[in-house]
């Protein structure tokens, strides 16, 4: 009895691991990486490549607008940063952007709204605010300010960044996907209050960190190298007599920040290095060049552009220690090696392809477009005049400080910090 009861509960658990088995099992899709034999490879399940797929689908672009006529700067009142484009165009880019950052509030998320006797911003049926025709030049919301930021950080990205997002390049969408607020941007980490002295400091462990992927890594590992260039490079090149100085605790910290750029890109570690040395350059794959001048930007994106806008944003968009929504690879990328997988938006809005000197104001100055009450301001009629603007750089200057840095040519290695790490080789 005792033998058959025995048997029977054998069997039951010999079902139910196996049935446990088909459940959980997925099929699987895998790539190789690197020369053939090296056996490096991300896999992925194929429900997981579904769900990617569906999460990178594209919005389609408005039909392309009249290249002629006036020039925004001429058919607008304060138009800083694409005063040299079209007011087709211009009214094109509008209306994208709409659609890229603030779908459901529309204009009015970034221009001054219509007010009624009282003050107050009128409404209709949806509950939409509605924007003032006559007032589209008002600077009077953060939100526009920033957008204007945002316009020139794009065209720096395309236009000066080449060696991360090639020809590809980027538009408000990569980032932002419908929302005024993008889904993945970063704070600094609030000091944990380590106890100092004899109770020591855990040093970032112990305290599972989304951004290192739950593991026992340092969770603020993302200011020392995606706002501050710290060395980035901790392992010795040789075996004995080197003068290697990085502690176990700062490779801890390089750790936290690979497994961020891991998961935001949605691949593993062989992605951009083999295994058999993670320091070579030569062994690695080409994606690790890309990720190389990714750090760059993405740290040129948050001094140039995203720190200097601290005062433009409210309180309530800053950090608990009051520091800027920032940028870092899941920005763009969202779980995927090239953001929308690859796919080329700016082919079609090649006004963000760089930054242009701004034109003058010709003396043909067209008002304001008269409102038009559709909620689109009317495109003046093209005057031929308007074509013998010669674009000048009088408004240049209007286009904010120019960031300094200029990326670099090549992996080159950089300068052996002063924190004490190991310095730094090609
Ligand atoms: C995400 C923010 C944002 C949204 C949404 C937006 N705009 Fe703008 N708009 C701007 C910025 C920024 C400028 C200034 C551009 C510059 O300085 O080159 C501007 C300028 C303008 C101007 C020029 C006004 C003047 O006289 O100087 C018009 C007209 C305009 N937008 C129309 C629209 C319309 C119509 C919509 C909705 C379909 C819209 N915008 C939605 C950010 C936005
Ligand atoms: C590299 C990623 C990236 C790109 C590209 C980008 N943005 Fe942003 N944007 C951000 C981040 C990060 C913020 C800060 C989030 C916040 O406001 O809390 C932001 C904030 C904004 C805001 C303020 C939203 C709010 O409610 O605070 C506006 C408006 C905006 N972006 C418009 C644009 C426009 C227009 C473009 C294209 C010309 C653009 N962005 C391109 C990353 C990006
Ligand atoms: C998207 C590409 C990419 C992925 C994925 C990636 N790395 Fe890296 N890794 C780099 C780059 C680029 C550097 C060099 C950074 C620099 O010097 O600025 C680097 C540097 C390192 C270093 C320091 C090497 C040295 O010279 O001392 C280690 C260790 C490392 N990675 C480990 C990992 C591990 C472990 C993973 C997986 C969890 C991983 N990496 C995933 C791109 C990547
Ligand atoms: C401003 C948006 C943006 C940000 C932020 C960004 N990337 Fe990218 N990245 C791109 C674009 C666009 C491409 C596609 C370029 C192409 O077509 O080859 C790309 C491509 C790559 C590739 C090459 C993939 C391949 O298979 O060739 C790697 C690796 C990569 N990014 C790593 C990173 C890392 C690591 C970070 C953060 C440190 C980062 N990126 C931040 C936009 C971005």
């Amino acid at each position: 009895m005792k033998w058959l009861l025995a048997k029977a509960s054998f069997g039951l658990l010999a079902v139910l691991f196996v049935s446990f088995a088909v459940a959980t099992y997925h099929s699987t899709s895998s790539a190789g990486i690197g020369s053939p034999g090296v056996g490096m490879q991300v896999v992925e399940t194929n429900i997981a490549l579904e769900e990617k797929l569906a999460a990178n689908v594209v919005p389609t672009p408005l039909p392309p607008a009249d290249k002629g006529g006036v020039l925004a700067v001429n058919a607008y009142k304060n138009v800083q940063v694409l005063g040299h484009v079209s007011a087709g165009e211009f009214t094109r880019l509008m209306t994208s952007i709409t659609q890229w950052v603030s779908p459901n509030q529309g204009c009015a998320y970034c221009h001054a709204p219509l007010r009624d006797a009282a003050g107050k911003p009128v409404v209709d049926e949806e509950g939409t605010v509605q924007v003032d025709l006559n007032n589209m030049q008002s600077d009077e919301l953060y939100t526009k300010r920033v957008a204007r930021r945002m316009l020139q950080m794009t065209m720096r990205i395309n236009g000066e960044w080449k060696l991360h997002v090639k020809a590809t390049g980027v538009t408000c969408y990569t980032c932002h996907r419908g929302n005024p607020v993008p889904a993945n941007i970063w704070f600094d980490v609030p000091d944990t209050g380590d106890a100092e002295g004899a109770l020591g400091n855990r040093a970032g462990q112990n305290a599972p960190a989304p951004v290192a992927g739950l593991a026992s890594l340092p969770g603020a590992s993302l200011r020392p190298y995606l706002v501050n260039d710290e060395n980035i490079r901790v392992l010795s090149t040789e075996a004995v007599g080197s003068d290697n100085r990085s502690s176990v605790k700062q490779t801890e910290w390089t750790y936290s920040l690979m497994i961020h750029m891991s998961k935001s890109l949605g691949v593993n570690c062989t992605y951009c290095h083999n295994t058999r040395s993670m320091a070579a350059w030569s062994a690695s794959p080409p994606a690790r060049a890309a990720a190389y001048y990714g750090i760059r930007m993405v740290r040129e994106l948050n001094n140039a552009y995203l720190e200097p806008l601290h005062d433009t944003f409210p309180v309530e968009r800053l950090g608990t220690i009051g520091d800027v929504p920032k940028v870092n690879c899941a920005t763009c990328h969202a779980g995927a090696y090239k953001p929308l997988l690859g796919v080329s938006m700016l082919k079609d809005f090649q006004i963000l392809a760089e930054a242009k000197p701004q034109p003058p104001k010709t003396a043909n100055l067209q008002a304001n477009p008269a409102p038009s009450g559709t909620g689109v301001p009317s495109v003046p009629v093209p005057s031929p005049d308007a074509l013998n603007v010669a674009p000048g750089d009088a408004g240049a200057s209007d286009a904010g400080p120019a960031p300094a840095l200029r990326p670099g040519t090549a992996p080159a290695p950089a300068p052996p910090s002063a924190s004490g790490r190991a310095p730094a080789r090609p």
